[in-house]
């Protein structure tokens, strides 16, 4: 399964499930599949790459059956120093894609590669301080399914969206062709403009999680760029 056959309406808003209420995730994911969600955000972090450790493959097994009984999908963001270590386990435990970072490979080829070689689908992601044109550089190399475009530094949910972003994703969606994904700080106030600056995939934590009703502002997140 390629990336453009999971962006339906040309755009697709993707809850990071990092930003859930854990204590009831299995309850939050059903209650998004039944408002349409069928593509979640999974953020792994390895306490080296980014400063927290947050969730792995433990907890993506718990919630993957249930999510590709519908038809839903699984995109996985590694932000690790060492992808490809991860891709079997990913993969075993019901990845369906990974994101790797630029800034962790000087061999991104390679990487995807390994990630093809286990069945998953390939993202590369940037990070705020790395240009659109590197990026670029390693998506095509890695003949990428997609490029995730940080707009905030990668490791914790709830930061404030950097403004600049938009201009960064007009930049990238000159430079590549595959669908453009952007993560963090993203909400009402910049659903918009990110989608018409070029990004297709509009991933959201807090905006989506710390709404009494995570359903309902998934809802209406993906009204307002639909
Ligand atoms: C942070 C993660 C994001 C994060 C987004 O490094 O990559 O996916 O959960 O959360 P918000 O939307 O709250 O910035
Ligand atoms: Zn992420």
């Amino acid at each position: 399964m390629g990336w453009p056959v999971w962006i339906r309406d040309g755009s697709e808003v993707e809850p990071s499930l990092y930003a859930a209420d854990f204590r009831r995730l299995g309850e939050q994911v059903d209650e998004l599949l039944a408002a349409g969600c069928r593509v979640f955000h999974f953020d792994t972090g390895d306490g080296h790459f980014v400063p927290p450790v947050t969730i792995g493959p433990v907890v993506l097994r718990s919630i993957a059956e249930g999510i590709h009984a519908v038809g839903g999908v699984l995109d996985c963001h590694l932000m690790v120093t060492d992808p490809a270590h991860h891709f079997e386990e990913f993969a075993a435990s019901g990845a369906d894609s990974v994101t790797f970072h630029v800034e962790a490979t000087d061999d991104p080829a390679r990487v995807a590669a390994e990630a093809r070689g286990h069945g998953l689908a390939v993202g590369v992601s940037l990070s705020p301080g790395t240009s659109p044109e590197e990026a670029a550089t390693a998506a095509e190399a890695a003949a990428a399914d997609l490029v995730l475009l940080m707009s905030i530094w990668p490791g914790y949910s709830g930061q404030s969206f950097m403004p600049e972003s938009v201009g960064r994703v007009e930049r990238l969606a000159e430079l590549v062709s595959c669908p453009i994904q952007v993560d963090g700080g993203v909400g009402p106030s910049n659903a918009r403009a990110l989608r018409d600056a070029g990004a297709s995939l509009l991933v959201a934590g807090s905006a989506i999680f710390s709404d009494p009703e995570p359903a309902g502002a998934y809802r209406r997140l993906a009204a307002l760029v639909a």
